[in-house]
């Protein structure tokens, strides 16, 4: 028994990923890991495939999707145009948490990419991803495997949790190495530009094509400075987030509908708070009877029994791998308020604090 119902964690052997492959050869869905979080994936050239995965999410269809190719090889099938510093990037970061939107090939359905001439695409550095994709020997549609506006999978565990029998059958690769959703590098207009944050930054990229690649949100003078090698400011939240998160990041979540239920991920309203008021603010308020959650990543666990204190290192590629299983656990606890000890400034810090940032105001963003 158990062989063949919808929506089981298969280990992943060999026969587990020719059976995933078979299935979505058949127009099946299959949750997929890779480094950054993991995916729902889909044959990208079955538009009714694609659907599935919309259906699955309850995603708006005119959300376009990341097409993950086994290799760079693949490229020219879904990209019509390939810039020579796209594919110097691509040469360098794949595999890896990159990816890179292009104009798209006729080829591409209109499904996986919203209607829009352009289309998404990366090659996953993670051994199961990539034996799926050499397996499939084509272009895997896979946003993150969670419904819309949640948090995003690290473990096969969430994408059972998120999606259940919504999937036919879950590769289970462990908990995922960088943790939030891969770089997003738009090369369809005259300056690429960072369209999302992630673990390869504007300096990695300026290191191999030689120019930095404009970042929405940040001054002139912070460009000026990164040019230049001064990346030590201190405002990574401020710096990262869009302006209304950062004036908001200091205020409690609001407690309307809308920006609670489909499109805030956690449930639990959440808030930045600085890392000398942490522990006195959360005891003060589990003093007036709140539930309290803390994510914390420099201030030590005051042991208060009355909260559930979590901790991440206070290095920013460990952090983030941590980040969405710890969110997922402080959301399970039941509390009233997750309090998160402000994150550090600097360039590093920058693809955690964007996700933090958008959570804290509930945009939806994490979808
Ligand atoms: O790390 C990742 O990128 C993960 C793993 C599974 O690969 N995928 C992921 O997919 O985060 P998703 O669908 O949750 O986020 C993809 C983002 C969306 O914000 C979407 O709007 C954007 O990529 N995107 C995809 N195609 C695009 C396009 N042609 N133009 C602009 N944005 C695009
Ligand atoms: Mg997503």
């Amino acid at each position: 028994p158990g062989a063949g119902r919808r929506g089981r964690i298969e280990s992943s052997t060999p026969a587990a990923i020719a059976e995933a492959a078979a299935l979505l050869r058949a127009g099946e869905l299959v949750g997929m890991p890779t480094e950054t979080v993991y995916g729902l994936a889909a044959d990208a050239l079955d538009p009714e495939a694609v659907k599935k995965i919309f259906a699955a999410k309850g995603r708006p269809a005119d959300h376009p999707l990341i097409v993950h190719l086994p290799s760079v090889e693949h490229l020219p099938q879904w990209a019509a145009a390939i810039p020579k510093d796209a594919l110097a990037l691509a040469r360098a970061f794949w595999p890896g948490p990159l990816t890179l939107i292009l104009k798209r090939t006729p080829d591409v359905p209109d499904e996986v990419t919203g209607g829009q001439d352009t289309v998404g695409v990366r090659v996953p550095a993670h051994p199961v991803a990539l034996a799926l994709l050499r397996a499939f020997d084509g272009g895997l549609a896979a946003p993150s495997a969670n419904r819309f506006g949640r948090i995003s999978p690290t473990t096969a565990a969430h994408v059972h949790e998120e999606l259940g029998e919504r999937v036919a059958m879950i590769l289970d690769g462990g908990a995922c190495a960088v943790g939030i959703e891969s770089t997003i590098l738009d090369f369809s207009r005259d300056v690429p530009e960072i369209l999302r944050p992630g673990a390869i930054t504007p300096e990695d990229i300026a290191r191999v094509i030689g120019r930095r690649p404009r970042v929405p949100g940040e001054s002139v003078a912070e460009t000026a400075s990164a040019r230049a090698g001064q990346c030590g400011d201190a405002s990574g939240l401020a710096e990262a987030a869009a302006p209304n998160a950062a004036a908001d990041a200091a205020q409690p979540a609001p407690r309307v509908s809308g920006a609670l239920a489909a499109h805030y991920a956690p449930r639990t309203p959440l808030r930045l708070v600085e890392p000398a008021l942490l522990a006195d603010e959360a005891a003060a308020l589990a003093g007036e009877g709140s539930r309290v959650a803390v994510l914390a990543h420099s201030t030590s666990d005051p042991r208060d029994a009355r909260l559930s204190w979590r901790s991440l290192p206070a290095d920013p590629a460990a952090y983030a791998q941590g980040l969405y299983a710890s969110l997922r656990a402080l959301d399970g606890v039941g509390a009233d308020l997750i309090l998160i000890e402000a994150l550090p400034g600097g360039p590093g810090w920058r693809a955690v604090a964007d996700r933090l940032g958008r959570a804290a105001v509930g945009s939806g963003a994490t979808d």
